[in-house]
């Protein structure tokens, strides 16, 4: 760069002299994310095409999912109350049979399977429930060990299997406590336990640590993301809790009204998403929508005293990159943070920063060009009061 811009105050008064222009068309307002690409490479373990349910005719709550989930990965599904998640699920281990579509399961078509075939098929689906469904009469050890006995496993086999599972899940000294017994968090470990007796090819979780507090929450989530490392165990996590996909979940898909909204790698719905309703709903995680109070002081036109206001996403690299000094160096701005968030997507930083950029001798297309690099996506907003 040669001449560096001047440095100008931001004294309302001087407000004339801007230089600010209106942007030249922004960078776009919504990359693409790229392809996914441990979901395309291999064969999907799961693999849902037009899936519809419906309970009452004509009133769809799934509505033509379509969906493959890799092997081995941990895939998150999430969306509000009542997005069809549950219903989902219970299609997925065919509690619940589709009124239209397909899911595959490891190559088998389950939509197709009845009676004692179906019951075979069920029994390589390993399912962890919200509220853990043990059987208060039986103990820990005893729980672990039924669906073993309904498997028609030998007394032998049970006796060796159950305590290898309880030690899995950190609980070998609990063998012998009944339910009532336990807390929350070890409750939920026997669940996890019982749910992996006859080694699934699948694990179903559905709101598994909602009613956890958010300590035992984390420790669960990273028993589970344990069990599928070491197991190569693929997870089909479904939550309304953003904090769970983000902490272990690979891939995430997004439910709304029964539809997929959005789905591909964490880290990357995360950081763009593509539906104004994501980004609402991911706004607790990631700061891509701005409060209230803070959008409505932002305007298309200037007015005295104003500043442009530009939202940044900065993504994988540019997560570190010192944005602020940069800006400063190269154009003499001195931005200021109107609202942002850093977080931790899946281990790597993401972050979601809205500035002010005060009135400085630079043209704003100069600025918004300046800042189109990798990983580095940015959005002219208005005008910040
Ligand atoms: N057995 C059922 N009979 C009728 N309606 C149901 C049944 N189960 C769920 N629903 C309806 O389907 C919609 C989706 O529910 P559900 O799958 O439980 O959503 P989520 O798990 O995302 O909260 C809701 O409107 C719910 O009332
Ligand atoms: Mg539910």
């Amino acid at each position: 760069m040669s001449a560096l811009p001047h440095w100008s105050s931001d004294d309302p008064s001087s407000a004339a002299t801007v230089q600010f222009l209106p942007p030249e068309p922004t960078t776009d307002a919504s990359p693409r994310r790229p392809a996914s690409s441990a979901a395309t490479r291999h064969r999907p373990i799961i693999r849902i095409e037009g899936l519809s349910k419906s309970y009452v005719a004509g009133e769809n709550v799934l509505d033509g999912i379509s969906l493959h989930v890799a092997p081995g990965s941990i895939h998150g599904i999430i969306g509000r109350s009542g997005a069809g998640k549950s219903t989902l699920v219970r299609c997925l281990n065919r509690l619940e049979t589709p009124s239209a579509g397909q899911i595959e399961i490891d190559g088998q078509d389950i939509t197709r399977l009845h009676g004692a075939a179906l019951r075979q098929a069920r029994r390589s689906i390993g399912m962890v429930f919200q509220h853990f469904n043990l059987l208060s009469s039986r103990t820990a050890a005893g729980n672990v060990a039924l669906p073993l006995e309904l498997a028609g496993h030998s007394a032998a086999q049970i006796r060796q299997r159950v305590p290898e599972l309880l030690a899995l899940v950190g609980l070998a000294h609990k063998a012998d406590a009944y339910p009532v017994e336990l807390s929350g968090g070890q409750k939920q470990r026997v669940g996890i336990a019982r749910a992996l007796a006859l080694e699934p090819r699948i694990l179903l979780s559905d709101e598994a640590t909602s009613a956890l507090d958010p300590e035992t929450t984390e420790q669960t989530l990273q028993l589970l993301k344990r069990i599928n490392q070491r197991l190569g165990l693929t997870i089909v996590l479904i939550s309304h809790e953003m904090e769970v996909v983000r902490d272990i979940a690979s891939h995430v898909t997004v439910l709304e009204h029964g539809r997929v909204i959005e789905s591909g790698p964490t880290y990357d719905v995360f950081a763009f998403p593509q539906t104004p309703t994501a980004r609402r709903f991911l706004s607790s995680i990631v700061a891509h929508d701005l409060p209230e109070a803070l959008a409505s002081r932002i305007q298309p036109q200037p007015a005295p005293g104003s500043a442009p206001a530009i939202r940044l996403v900065l993504a994988h690299a540019a997560a570190s990159m010192p944005v602020i000094a940069l800006l400063h160096q190269h154009f003499g701005i001195q931005a200021r943070i109107l609202h942002g968030r850093v977080d931790t997507i899946g281990g790597q930083p993401l972050g979601v920063l809205t500035l002010a950029l005060p009135h400085a001798d630079v043209r704003l297309d100069e600025v918004l060009a300046w800042l189109r690099q990798p990983g580095l996506h940015t959005e002219f907003l208005g005008h910040a009061l």
